[in-house]
């Protein structure tokens, strides 16, 4: 056996954007109060997320679970040091930001023709100019943009997505000033070799310190790739406590990468994240109980064994 470290070449330190109080949230069967929310956010601070989407200002009509997102941001604790974004879908949903006090938005788009339509009700040509005319308007409010493609390793309507209209998305998001884009695997049917391609082809295109990644959980493959991003030298990755989440318009979609197995993974690889493991644990048994559902944190599981023995 060589003498080379496989695990060699990961980055220093990974920054961990928590989505679970959106994408975790806005799937659940019924909608969660607005207290409730921000005890979760007020829990994840505490436990050390300093990146965390906090909600989406889209319509209610589409996803009810996001409604009184303005409310939420009115009302978020004022923490130095932490950034709260706020996902939005068009000029509507940046106003209300904006508004509210957003400072962070999320614009998204997907790499799929059908599952851009039944997202945002429009091809994905349109979404981008719709992303587009949101950006210039919050850049010109002096606002951080993230960007988000959908579909990247496949698509719950169409199957197959070629890489090359990941890649088209994902640099039309950057010139439209989205300082990161976010590739998400919205089904989590892809495995290490697609991540891989993908994250190669478009960091052929866009700086590799502008790319993370947002691995949705359904065939149990997020974690692995996870590390698969991280050994192409991706330093931000998407997360969501207790593994809750999912697409509305994902049929089929498990929740995302559990940000408790993802902390856990990286702290075995001396990888710092900032994070407190236990108090995020205690964030994702706190959502769990509230919702009535189970964990799907696989180390929560394990320490709640554990603490049971
Ligand atoms: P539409 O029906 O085509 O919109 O929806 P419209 O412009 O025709 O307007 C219809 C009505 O909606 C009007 O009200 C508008 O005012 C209102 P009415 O006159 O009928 O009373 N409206 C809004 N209300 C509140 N907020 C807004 C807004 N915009 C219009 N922003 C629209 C188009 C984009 C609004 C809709 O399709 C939508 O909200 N879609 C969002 C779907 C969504 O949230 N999906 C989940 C998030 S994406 C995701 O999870 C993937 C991700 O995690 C990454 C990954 O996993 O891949 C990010
Ligand atoms: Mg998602």
């Amino acid at each position: 056996m060589s003498g080379r470290d496989p695990l060699s070449d990961l980055p220093e330190r990974v920054s961990i954007v928590e989505v679970g109080p959106r994408d975790g949230l806005q799937n659940e069967p019924a909608p969660v109060s607005v207290q409730a929310r921000l005890e979760l956010v007020a829990r994840l601070v505490a436990a050390g997320c300093r990146r965390i989407e906090a909600g989406a200002f889209v319509s209610p009509k589409w996803v009810p679970q996001m409604a009184g997102t303005a409310e939420v941001f009115a009302r978020l604790p004022q923490t130095p040091g932490v950034a709260f974004s706020a996902l939005v879908p068009n000029l509507h949903g940046l106003e209300a930001a904006l508004r509210s006090g957003v400072r962070e938005i999320a614009v998204f788009a997907a790499a799929s023709e059908t599952f851009s339509r039944r997202n945002v009700n429009c091809s994905i040509a349109e979404s981008l100019a719709r992303c587009r005319a949101v950006c210039e308007a919050a850049r010109a409010a002096g606002v951080a943009i993230r960007g988000y493609v959908s579909c990247i390793a496949g698509c719950p309507y169409e199957g197959t997505v070629p890489i090359r209209r990941v890649v088209e998305v994902a640099r039309a998001l950057h010139a439209m000033g989205c300082y990161e884009v976010s590739l998400g695997d919205t089904i989590g049917v892809g495995t290490p070799r697609r991540i891989v391609e993908v994250v190669r082809a478009c960091a052929s295109e866009l700086p590799l310190s502008a790319l993370a990644l947002h691995l949705h959980d359904t065939y149990g493959q997020a974690l692995a790739n996870a590390l698969a991003g991280l050994e192409c030298g991706v330093r931000t990755l998407d997360a969501s406590v207790a593994g809750l989440g999912g697409c509305p318009y994902a049929p089929g979609a498990a929740g995302n990468l559990a940000s408790e197995d993802l902390v856990y993974m990286l702290e075995g690889l001396a990888i710092p994240t900032g994070i407190d493991l236990e108090r995020l644990i205690a964030a994702g048994a706190f959502i769990c109980d509230l919702l009535g559902r189970p964990n799907r944190s696989r180390v929560a599981l394990a320490r709640a064994c554990r603490r049971s023995d």
